[in-house]
């Protein structure tokens, strides 16, 4: 069994322009060295999804002063180069250093009509580019009434890793469409409850390795006041942060927790 080191991942949505990303992102350099003077090493990496207009500015930014913090896009595209109006390549991405990439959040799929078939082709682009994909699922409420807690994240797991064999490094995030910006977290039995479904699903579909090396977050509605109950699951290895994660202080404090 390998350790898994666990990931506290910052997904900035539409928020934050460069200049803004540039303050965010040092003074969050800052918090997490205090908090790690106070508190001793979490031992989470810390991870930020800028918009793309910003991550050039974060690059320079954790290059110049040598920061521990990690980023990614929240999207790419499935093509390469072309006339894709409005879209990003995965090799852009790789250019500025991007270490993961968001793929298939329910934004996505909701808003942009993203299919399980197009999702499929970015896991795909992303890791031919060497980008980590944070691959994103997740039940709404309807579905959850429906085909209870893990049949539809089982299923766009399947869907999305249909063109992917091998052992890929992938990052699975666990984010119920009723608990994204609500306010109503799932509790951590439930995350852990899906994050096992999903990491049995992975064995099956790439090996036991894979399934072992792989993080599996949760995702929905996660603060500082209940980080600690998701990080206890022993298929829970980290969260992906949505409002939480633009308070510096707030961010820093769910990244201080152990795993
Ligand atoms: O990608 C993270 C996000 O969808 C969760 O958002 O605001 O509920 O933490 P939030």
């Amino acid at each position: 069994k390998v350790a898994r080191v666990p990931l506290i991942a910052g997904n900035w949505k539409l928020n934050l322009d460069h200049l803004q990303a540039i303050a965010f992102v040092q003074k969050l350099d800052w918090t997490l060295k205090d908090a790690r003077h106070e508190y001793g090493i979490s031992g989470s990496e810390v991870a930020v999804f800028p918009p793309f207009t910003d991550l050039r500015s974060v690059q320079n930014l954790v290059a110049a002063d040598k920061l521990s913090i990690v980023f990614g896009g929240q999207d790419l595209s499935e093509h390469d180069s072309g006339a894709f109006t409005g879209e990003i390549s995965g090799a852009f991405l790789k250019a500025l250093d991007c270490t993961y990439v968001i793929i298939g959040h329910s934004e996505r799929r909701t808003l942009h009509s993203e299919t399980d078939e197009q999702l499929g082709r970015k896991v795909v682009a992303a890791l031919k580019h060497g980008l980590v994909p944070v691959l994103c699922v997740g039940e709404t409420a309807e579905d959850l009434e429906i085909h209870g807690p893990s049949a539809v994240p089982v299923a766009q797991l399947r869907a999305a890793l249909a063109g992917v064999s091998g052992t890929p490094n992938l990052v699975v995030a666990y984010e119920p469409v009723w608990a994204i910006g609500s306010g109503q977290a799932a509790t951590a039995e439930q995350a852990e409850q899906v994050a096992a479904t999903l990491r049995a699903t992975l064995a099956e579909l790439l090996g036991e390795e894979v399934a072992d090396a792989t993080r599996i977050l949760y995702g929905g509605s996660v603060k500082s006041t209940n980080i600690a109950g998701f990080m206890r699951q022993p298929n829970v290895d980290g969260a992906l942060v949505g409002g939480a994660s633009l308070d510096v202080t707030e961010f820093a404090s769910i990244a201080r927790f152990q795993k």
